[in-house]
């Protein structure tokens, strides 16, 4: 694989061609990763979770996340690795800039937000600032205490018509790559249309440029898989086979299937 940059992924949603994404936390899954030449890597907040074994995200703090980072790193030149900014790292545009250069710094090639309006000045002085970054809406994991629980939005009419403003606005105020999740296939559908930035879905149907899942959660690992994730370790035998399997399964469009979605 050849080393994977922004253009690369917004030349393959140019061309039509769907990508994946998976998450990863330490060197020697990232390593299998860029072996079987997987885009981007995602190193996800999902660490509270499936790391630390934590009930929500809330409690990862940015020491953990740029520990984790360079981890990824080290394992792997080739793939694009994404950063979440971990719960409150950017309450505020300067605490978002501090703390993506940090993450920068640990070998993030683009952080990633959770939320819609709020974050536009924070996302515009981001990318006038040299950082990439990447949005998500739909379920923001870190509002979990706000969102009363881990559920599906932009159910109604009203909800969808301001993920879609929310999601224009972002795109316009500068980001580079758009995380949905847990929407309705039909809304992310049309986000995905009417974006000209890549748009990642997780539970968000088969109509996003590219899908992410959780690398336990797809290897089975997970105590309890979400609606949204497979298991590709249980069909192809091997890591290396469930990752390349994963990522065949998204190029040609057969994961996810209506099962996996809302
Ligand atoms: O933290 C994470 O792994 C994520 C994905 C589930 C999108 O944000």
């Amino acid at each position: 694989m050849k080393t994977v940059t922004i253009n690369s992924l917004h030349d393959l949603k140019a061309q039509g061609k769907k990508f994946p994404v998976i998450t990863a936390y330490d060197a020697s899954f990232a390593g299998l990763i860029e072996q079987v030449g997987i885009e981007v890597v995602l190193v996800g907040d999902s660490l509270g979770n499936v790391i630390q074994g934590q009930d929500s995200t809330v409690p990862v703090t940015m020491e953990q996340m740029a520990y984790h980072v360079s981890a990824v790193r080290r394992g792997n030149s080739k793939s694009l690795i994404i950063a979440d900014l971990p719960f409150m790292a950017y309450a505020t545009e300067e605490q978002a800039m501090m703390n993506s250069a940090e993450l920068m710094q640990a070998g993030a090639h683009m952080v990633k937000l959770e939320g819609g309006a709020w974050l536009e000045l924070t996302v515009q002085l981001l990318s006038e600032r040299g950082i990439p970054v990447c949005g998500h809406l739909g379920l923001t994991p870190q509002s979990v205490n706000k969102l009363g629980g881990y559920r599906v939005q932009g159910r109604d009419e009203q909800a969808a018509e301001i993920m879609l403003k929310d999601a224009k606005l972002l795109e316009q105020a500068g980001i580079d790559l758009l995380v949905l999740e847990c929407v309705p296939a039909t809304l992310a559908k049309q986000i995905t249309e009417e974006l000209s930035v890549p748009v990642i879905g997780i539970g968000a149907g088969i109509d996003t440029d590219a899908q992410v899942l959780v690398i336990y959660d797809m290897l089975g690992l997970s105590p309890k898989v979400p609606k949204f994730a497979k298991n590709f370790l249980a069909e192809s035998g091997s890591l290396e086979g469930a990752l390349k399997a994963y990522a065949d399964a998204v190029r040609n469009g057969s994961f996810p299937e209506a099962e996996h979605g809302f």
